[in-house]
């Protein structure tokens, strides 16, 4: 998740386009660039770190050109640095992208092979080079090559072009990441989100997947990548507020990262999955076939959220993959004396890569020699630095306190990583590998829909907002679900709750339940299903108020629950990534009815970097 911005107009383009960049801060800051056309050539200056960076070099520069593109980095492939930040460039051409190029691999060995000297790691530089032989092979214009280029590419991406020939045009193209066109007077800008445009214009043209434009100050032309047909797009008029349009019109970002799930559980599995094998491409991982079949135990580490991931991690593994696995709170492990193996393979799950605790368990895992992955959404951040292998989710920037997508991400990665290593172990064969990553794979739409839903959640949240404590159930890999429940609405609402193995109730909580508890079953039909279903029955026979996450058109819920929200029926395995949901909602709501700070609660902090 990066963020891009191109003008072109008679004003100076640089100070717009970092204007605009400020606004897109928030979909990554570990580098920026900008190029700008002066009329003479292209103009490129790049720095690593935040913005401020960026800004602070162009003041001791003259940048007077009035067509430009820039670009603030998430880095997903090539660790953050000035090389690694865009615009990438070949011959006379510039690109910023955002989004992942998935055949990057193979098109940079066959550009390679030709002759070709990469300067970067990134994917983007490959389009950089495809754009650059397009017109080398004799495309007319810059509009024409980045078309050729594209038709050479897959995976996602939103791009923006500029071409040393071709002063006063920017070339643009979306598949799969978003980008919008702002028409100006005489002036036309394009970006990853409105607020980057809105202090130029307020009149939107929203390009669809497989959408090229090329935009000029005097208007745009949008045509087809694939069949070059010329397309219409309607020009919205966006009345945000200008904070309101930060958060893409959410009032807050963790309600924005909650609806953004769908789009990023997508990127996590994009390029991993090849369904035809039923198997999971995860080279990037290090973790050879040979380890992955002697290895003899996995053992997982993290904090928090990223723990509760790790324990329905644990459940697919020791199922499919039937290997032992711990999951542990790293900052139990680091204050134990635990004992690793050569042959144990530690993962550590962390959303920021810099959690004190969870750096200090994988110390203590690598020093006695045990292989460490880490599982984590900020590239090249401290835990994959320190560990023998990554998996990245690929969620992009978490600005809200409460985690949501980083550990829907999460969840998605560790199930890819269950089916890779039962497939390695011969555990899993390549039909039912099929069946679950075909399920995976359908997921995004699913949550589409189960978020679809948010006001009838919204008033399940009214009738909890004077709750002073909730309990959550849930049974398999409803268990973590629940905790993840709890853990949401005492960080952001400040209730008491509490997340418990449905199985466990007996055992001690239901000696709380009484007409004013109100408990919150993840409930829906499951192998666990009949047995959850009993526990609910016994929150009822004590009067506790239940609200059941079940799955669509479960009658029997109906008569036992005073308040449900239904959940599409999907394989059990895939369940969790849905169950989560309304959780999520649930929380959110409670908080913002409540009146408190949703995106940066009293006493937390995002990262966690002390003991
Ligand atoms: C909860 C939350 C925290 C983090 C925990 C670990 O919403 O955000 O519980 O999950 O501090 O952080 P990471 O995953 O960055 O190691």
């Amino acid at each position: 998740m990066c963020g891009i911005v191109g003008y072109v107009g008679s004003k100076k383009a640089a100070p717009i386009i970092v204007e605009g960049l400020r606004k897109l801060e928030y979909r990554g800051y570990d580098s920026a660039g900008i190029a700008i056309h002066d009329g003479k050539g292209i103009e490129i200056v790049r720095t690593l770190g935040k913005l401020i960076k960026l800004s602070e070099a162009l003041e001791k520069r003259t940048l007077d050109g009035t067509t430009g593109i820039g670009h603030t980095r998430w880095a997903t492939h090539g660790r953050p640095s000035e090389v690694n930040a865009h615009p990438h460039s070949a011959g006379p051409v510039a690109v910023v992208h955002n989004g992942i190029i998935e055949n990057h691999v193979a098109v940079r060995q066959q550009l390679e092979s030709q002759g070709v000297k990469f300067l970067s790691d990134t994917d983007t530089e490959i389009v950089a080079h495809l754009v650059h032989r397009e017109l080398q092979k004799g495309a007319k214009s810059l509009f024409e090559a980045v078309r050729g280029a594209l038709r050479q590419v897959h995976g996602a991406y939103a791009i923006a072009v500029l071409s040393r020939d071709e002063p006063d045009v920017i070339v643009a193209a979306r598949y799969g990441s978003p980008l919008v066109v702002g028409a100006g007077e005489d002036e036309m800008l394009c970006g990853s989100d409105i607020p980057a445009l809105l202090a130029h214009t307020r009149d939107m043209i929203f390009l669809e997947d497989g959408d090229i434009v090329e935009l000029r100050a005097s208007g745009v032309r949008i045509e087809t990548v694939a069949g070059g047909e010329k397309v219409e797009r309607r020009v919205k008029r966006i009345d945000w507020s200008p904070v309101q349009a930060e958060r893409g019109g959410y009032k807050h970002f963790m309600l924005k990262e909650i609806h953004e799930q769908p789009d990023v559980v997508e990127a996590t599995l994009r390029g991993r999955i090849d369904l035809a094998a039923g198997d999971v491409h995860a080279t990037e991982m290090g973790v050879t076939p040979e380890f992955a079949r002697e290895l003899r135990r996995v053992y997982i580490v993290a904090c928090g959220t990223s723990h509760h991931a790790g324990i329905a991690g644990r459940y697919w593994i020791e199922q499919l993959a039937r290997v032992p696995t711990v999951v542990e709170l790293a900052s139990e492990v680091r204050y134990r004396e635990p004992i690793f193996f050569p042959d144990d393979l530690v993962i550590a799950i962390s959303q920021s890569g810099e959690t004190a605790d969870t750096i200090a368990a994988l110390k203590a895992a690598k020093a006695q020699g045990a292989k460490v992955l880490a599982l984590c959404n900020v590239l090249d951040s401290a835990i994959p630095r320190l560990s023998d292998g990554a998996l990245y989710t690929h969620a992009g920037p978490e600005i809200g306190v409460a985690s949501t997508k980083a550990f829907t991400t999460q969840l998605a990665a560790l199930l890819l990583l269950a089916v890779y290593l039962g497939r390695r172990r011969d555990s899993l064969s390549a039909e039912r590998g099929r069946e679950i990553l075909q399920a995976l794979w359908e997921i995004p739409s699913h949550m589409r829909e189960v978020l679809g839903d948010a006001d009838y959640v919204h008033a399940i949240a009214k009738r909890l907002v004077h709750a002073k404590d909730v309990l959550f159930l849930g049974r398999g890999l409803g268990f973590p679900i629940a905790l993840e429940g709890a853990l949401k609405l005492k960080e952001i609402s400040y209730a008491h709750a509490e997340g418990y193995a449905a199985g466990e109730m007996k055992h001690g909580p239901i000696a709380l339940i009484d007409e004013a508890l109100p408990v919150i079953v993840v409930c829906p039909r499951d192998a666990h299903y009949d047995k959850t279903f009993s526990n609910l029955q016994e929150v009822r026979a004590r009067e506790g108020q239940v609200v059941a996450i079940a799955t669509k058109g479960d009658e029997s819920i109906l008569e036992i629950a005073q308040h449900h929200v239904w959940i599409p029926k999907v394989p059990d395995e895939v369940g969790p990534l849905l169950t989560v949901l309304p959780l999520q909602l649930i929380a959110y709501y409670v908080a913002n009815l409540k009146g408190n700070d949703v995106d940066q609660p009293r006493n937390l902090a995002k990262t966690v970097t002390v003991e």
